[in-house]
């Protein structure tokens, strides 16, 4: 297998992270191609455990190079920090890592943007107040500064000055307080410019370029594509293509070079922010699951809505993503459930929806159809091959197999690397042999 996508199933925070970080080993280099520090990777090694917002998790591979593509709007601040940490770590990113040109940096003013929308309480979406809707807005409006530009002080100078000149108008006209100081935060951002050059390279070029020489790639997702701009729960999503076609859009890699896209999915559901939730439980289940489950925000520490298996949901970002194979993460979550329901179907006004509505109204009318399976008590956690799982536990993920339409070709088991199961006989073993 060559050049991969491993992306995110659901809302987010599936697990993609140690999945990346795992498979990563078999890759030459890891690409992110969308979204920005919203996003946070926990991967744990050994003993250690890093959040990564904006550096691909294949940054901790010796070795393998990473790079940020153009699709991915980048904090200089946010992104210094990550590699300061990095190497204090003892992960050397130097000529290891490298940030497109034609990527947009968020500025001052795109967080200052989002505490104005984020105001409105009828029409916040609970994002990550990290300014990454407002500086793909700027990037939409075609008025945008990329890393391209900050990396040319004067360039860059002039460009942000006018800017200014328009963010001032808005904050004026809303009231938004004091003036920061934007000739300071104008020269930050050139020092900033001053450290990235380095590793600023046309990463369009750098990927396909390895490709024709035989390199393999694994796209990373952030993200789920239930928060993709298009194809998600609209407007409670994020600001950029999270599914499968975004990995071409963000990286400039093309459709006919990708050779197979995994989605990665919690063996249960959850999500962050506001928005639409058929399968979510408020009740004491649900609260279990997030405790069990560590369920609170990898970035902004809040805790995630907590929910069942949703089948329709799946079939969904299958169909938009063409997944060959699905990675259920967090199977040990469920361990000592008597009962575990998965949802295998909608009904809307009292009829089978036949597909994902496009409406929040639609999605929220939905009254799911839950089937329950049986639990397990022989643990699952830490468990790395098939054959040792419980029956009933082999049995919920055949299940979830056959009513997705896509196999489930690896599990994992707890957060450790070691701690993942590769289903033998699935197309998974085979891509990955
Ligand atoms: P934004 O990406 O900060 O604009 O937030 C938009 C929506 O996406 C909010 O509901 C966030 O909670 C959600 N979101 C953004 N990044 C992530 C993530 O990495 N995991 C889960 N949800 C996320």
């Amino acid at each position: 297998m060559s050049n991969v996508i491993i992306l995110g199933a659901q809302w987010g925070d599936e697990g993609k992270g140690k999945v990346v970080d795992l498979f990563s080993e078999r890759f030459d280099i890891v690409a992110r191609y969308q979204g920005g520090h919203n996003a946070g990777h926990t991967v744990r090694v050994g003993d250690r455990k890093m959040v990564l917002k904006l550096v691909p998790s294949g940054i901790l591979r010796p070795g393998k190079t990473a790079v940020i593509g153009n699709g991915v709007v980048i904090d200089p601040a946010a992104l210094l920090e990550e590699i300061t940490a990095l190497e204090a770590a003892g992960v050397d990113v130097t000529g290891r890592l490298f940030v497109s040109n034609r990527a947009h940096v968020i500025l001052p003013f795109h967080r200052m943007m989002e505490r104005l929308s984020e105001s409105r309480p009828d029409r916040a979406i609970g994002t990550t107040a990290r300014g990454i809707g407002p500086c793909y807005e700027d990037k939409i409006a075609r008025r945008g500064v990329r890393i391209s530009d900050l990396i040319d002080a004067d360039r860059f100078r002039a460009i942000y000055d006018s800017l200014v000149q328009d963010k001032e108008v808005l904050r004026v006209a809303f009231g938004l307080g004091e003036p920061p100081d934007w000739n300071a935060a104008r020269e930050e951002y050139v020092r900033y410019g001053e450290r990235i050059a380095p590793m600023v390279r046309d990463t369009a070029l750098l990927l396909n370029e390895s490709v024709r020489a035989g390199k393999r790639v694994l796209f990373e997702g952030a993200q789920g594509t239930m928060l993709d701009i298009d194809h998600g729960t609209y407007p409670f999503v994020t600001s950029s293509s999270a599914g499968a076609g975004g990995a071409c859009t963000g990286t400039g890699m093309p459709p006919n070079r990708i050779d197979a896209i995994l989605g990665v999915s919690k063996a249960y559901i959850t999500r962050v922010g506001h928005g639409p939730f058929p399968t979510e439980d408020k009740g004491a289940a649900g609260e279990r699951l997030r405790e069990k489950g560590g369920e609170f925000g990898a970035v902004t520490g809040r805790p995630r809505r907590c929910g069942w298996f949703d089948v329709p949901l799946l079939r969904y970002t299958a169909m938009i993503n063409g997944f060959d194979s699905l990675i259920i993460t967090k199977l040990d979550v469920l361990d000592g459930l008597k009962e575990i329901p998965v949802c295998v179907g909608y009904k809307l006004c009292g009829k089978p929806a036949e597909s994902m509505p496009a409406t929040n109204e639609q999605i929220e009318a939905l009254e799911p159809i839950y089937e329950t399976l049986p639990g397990w008590t022989k643990p699952t956690a830490g468990t790395t091959r098939y054959e040792d799982l419980p029956a009933e536990a082999r049995s919920y993920l055949a299940f979830l197999s056959e009513k997705t339409g896509v196999e489930a070709g690896a599990v994992s088991t707890g957060p450790d690397r070691s701690e993942m199961i590769i289903v033998p006989g699935s197309r998974f073993e085979k891509l990955m042999a």
